[in-house]
């Protein structure tokens, strides 16, 4: 069928069947010129009629198997590999579904490893108003989040943790799909996340998979409800492929932690990391998802062992050295503990709460979207990024605030950007009566 006939279908919400999703996905790795390839364009207009359309379950999973097999999948069992990498635990992971400041794999995978897990972590770059994890490290000066296999293999050797991109060689066809989608407003779709993150993490291998499942105004799935069908079907379709994988719901109605921005959040994991300050939800978080990888991977006996043995992986430095060893096989600085290396943006501005008034909304979605224009994201696939800049000292949700205090600090390329800045910040958070009572949103179910 031509990838016309096969956009016309979905479009008029017919369903695809194993064949045309198949074309589909060989066309997004097909050589441009050759048989079978598809244009951006028809590749966009498949993800839009996807994302007003839907699809069922079973499209969905011949989309993630389709995705999965469109490059290597990875054997642990394969003597080569095994080779490689050496002694390893059981090999775990976690994915987010994306927010504003959400840092936590950068945390997540070095305290894993550390506790005797292996995490060949399949990550991505920055989704329309998100972050992305590939791109917080690559503020790291040299770290490969392209690396060819033999050196994150080596990676996963010297440290138990590889954070890298999926590369040539596993789901190829997500990289170029999640590059398409990114500026084409067809991110917030169940069945193109489920099969965007999950086909990531089958090709890996994987043995153990957490999900991060964000809600709130600042998450693809802004409503509770959108958030837990994510979280079902993601459980679901990893199962049906034989993944065990569990599913957390976690609130993105204000950023995570003090930062957002590529250089100022790996300074907000190194802070983390080597225990000089941590911001509370993001540790807790952090420690909550690394805690049910622990079970899952049978690496501590329940949640009180593995929440102990987390604690002494994080106080001790271990964790904090697994992800320094991380950082200098993969090529970035040779002592990132103690000489990081990230650039620093060159005007930074405090925003002045324009009232007094106690915190008690956050257009998220808008906070992010201000990192994006500050340089921070992409509104070209493609384009370069600046990694230096971003929002620091975020202030959370129900903090009182006087005039003039600042709701954050911005670090920008040049004063305008700032100043741009400065104000759409002042009108994405609202500011209520002092007394207010700011009711937090529930985190944390599963
Ligand atoms: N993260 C991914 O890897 N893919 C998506 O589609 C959304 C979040």
């Amino acid at each position: 069928l031509l990838p016309a006939e096969i956009i016309r279908r979905k479009r008029d919400g017919q369903a695809l069947d194993d064949g045309q999703i198949q074309a589909f996905v060989d066309g997004l790795v097909a050589a441009p010129g050759t048989a079978g390839h598809w244009g951006d364009a028809q590749v966009g207009a498949l993800a839009m009629a996807t994302v007003l359309r839907g699809m069922a379950p079973a499209e969905t999973v011949a989309l993630t198997r389709a995705m999965t097999r469109s490059g290597r999948v990875l054997d642990w069992s394969d003597a080569a590999l095994a080779r490689a990498v050496g002694d390893r635990g059981p090999v775990l992971d976690k994915h987010s579904t994306g927010g504003i400041g959400d840092k936590v794999s950068l945390v997540l995978a070095p305290l894993v490893a550390a506790c005797g897990g292996c995490v060949p972590m399949i990550s991505g770059r920055g989704l329309g108003h998100t972050g992305g994890t590939l791109d917080k490290l690559e503020a790291l000066p040299g770290y490969a989040v392209d690396a060819a296999p033999a050196r994150w293999q080596a990676a996963l050797r010297e440290a138990g943790c590889a954070i890298i991109g999926a590369g040539a060689d596993l789901a190829p066809a997500d990289r170029r799909l999640y590059a398409i989608r990114d500026v084409t407003a067809t991110v917030e779709s169940l069945p193109l996340i489920t099969a965007s993150i999950l086909s990531k993490k089958l090709a890996a291998g994987l043995q153990g998979l957490v999900m991060d499942v964000k809600t709130g105004n600042g998450a693809f799935m802004a409503r509770a409800e959108d958030a837990r069908a994510l979280a079902r079907t993601l459980v679901q379709v990893a199962a049906g492929a034989g993944l065990r994988c569990e599913a957390r719901v976690s609130d993105m109605s204000q950023p995570l932690g003090w930062t957002a921005g590529n250089a100022l959040e790996v300074a907000e994991c190194l802070d983390l990391l080597c225990g000089r300050a941590a911001e509370p939800r993001l540790r807790a978080l952090t420690l909550a998802l690394s805690a049910r990888l622990l079970c899952i991977g049978g690496l501590a006996a329940d949640e009180a062992d593995a929440q102990a043995r987390l604690a002494r992986a994080l106080d001790s430095g271990a964790a904090a050295e697994r992800f320094a060893r991380m950082v200098r096989s993969l090529g970035g600085p040779a002592d990132v503990l103690r000489d990081p290396q990230l650039a620093a943006a060159p005007v930074v501005r405090d925003v002045p709460a324009p009232h007094d008034g106690v915190l008690a909304a956050i257009d998220t979605r808008a906070v992010g979207l201000v990192v994006v224009a500050l340089g921070g994201g992409r509104a070209r696939a493609g384009q370069a990024i600046d990694g230096r800049v971003g929002l620091s000292a975020w202030r959370p949700l129900g903090a009182g605030l006087a005039r003039g205090e600042p709701l954050c600090r911005v670090h920008a390329a040049d004063a305008a950007a700032a100043q741009a800045a400065v104000a759409a910040l002042q009108a994405a958070c609202t500011l209520a009566p002092v007394g207010t009572p700011v009711v937090l949103p529930p985190d944390g179910d599963w």
